[in-house]
């Protein structure tokens, strides 16, 4: 199969978000050819089979919805020598929570006190360092999922036994974390490039806020701090398009939760009326070589 447009959008299904990209695609005058995920296989390298995707694409914009598709179909891509935005670095940080945790961290960037731990006595052990309420969730999770909140050591015991018949390897990598004192909202910030065009806050009586567990999405303000710190962490991940999850801590004020690499936005264009969609292909043109 070949591609002749200089960009490419790949995908799994076609939501709101990738209809919206490709429609603003048409009114920038950007040629943008779709690559369905499932009906393709990409060559690893230039290694000269017929019929496999073929692409002198300078970019994708990776939309895939799945990380691990997302993650490996940029890996594959990128052996073509195409420019994935995201690229499979910053992808595969920020699909892991502990990872990005890890670096932002490292770099002085406030962040939930997060431990991490391989055993359930472990993590009856520190939990009680930690001190309860404290949140478990994976470190790969997506959509507020198997986010859970013990609030003594018997809910522990409850929450790490249904992870035990999780059947997967990463429910064996206990992410504990402090139950952050904020509002009822997070905030959901959308970098661009070198820009920070547009931010929701997610309102919720629940504490989970994802818009995807019933949180209602508001137009949120970005004061410099904000906008500071957002682009500081894109900056530490290598990462160009991202949504990042921070809380507004009573006491400590911003803390940076979670990155996400492919983000969905069709709630924050609703709530905002600001057309991220056109900023994102307007970033992409911007990045095509002269
Ligand atoms: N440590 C925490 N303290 C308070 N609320 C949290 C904490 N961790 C997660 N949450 C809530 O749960 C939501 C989902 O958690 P998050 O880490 O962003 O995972 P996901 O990838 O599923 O969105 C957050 O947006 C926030 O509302
Ligand atoms: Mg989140």
């Amino acid at each position: 199969m070949g591609f002749i447009a200089r960009v490419l959008l790949v995908y799994e299904v076609i939501r709101w978000e990738e209809k919206a990209l490709l429609d603003v695609a048409k009114e920038i005058d950007l040629d943008v050819e779709p690559v369905h995920l499932y009906s393709t296989a990409i060559q690893v390298g230039s290694n000269g089979l017929k019929d496999v995707l073929k692409t002198n694409a300078e970019i994708a914009l990776q939309r895939a919805i799945s990380h691990t598709i997302a993650l490996n179909s940029t890996i594959a891509l990128e052996s073509l020598g195409v420019r994935v935005i995201n690229n499979s670095m910053s992808t595969s940080i920020a699909m892991n929570k502990l990872w990005t945790l890890s670096i932002l961290s490292r770099y002085g960037i406030k962040t939930p006190r997060t431990l991490v731990a391989f055993s359930d006595e472990a993590c009856f052990k520190y939990a009680q360092i930690l001190g309860y309420p404290i949140v478990l969730k994976p470190i790969d999770g997506s959509w507020g999922r198997l986010i859970a909140m013990a609030r003594d050591e018997e809910e522990l015991r409850a929450i790490l036994e249904h992870r035990s018949y999780i059947p997967n390897p990463s429910m064996k990598v206990h992410m504990l974390q402090e139950f952050v004192n904020k509002p009822n909202r997070d905030i959901r910030v959308f970098v661009v490039g070198d820009e920070v065009p547009v931010a929701i806050y997610r309102v919720s009586s629940h504490w989970i806020t994802n818009t995807a567990r019933g949180g209602k999405a508001e137009p949120a303000k970005i004061d410099d701090e904000l906008r500071e710190l957002v682009l500081k962490v894109a900056k530490l991940i290598g990462i160009e398009i991202a949504g990042i999850d921070v809380f507004e801590d009573r006491d400590r004020g911003y803390i940076v939760n979670e990155i996400n690499a492919v983000p969905e936005f069709k709630n924050t264009v609703a709530a905002t009326g600001y057309k991220l969609h056109l900023k994102i292909m307007e970033y992409v043109k911007s990045q095509l070589k002269k």
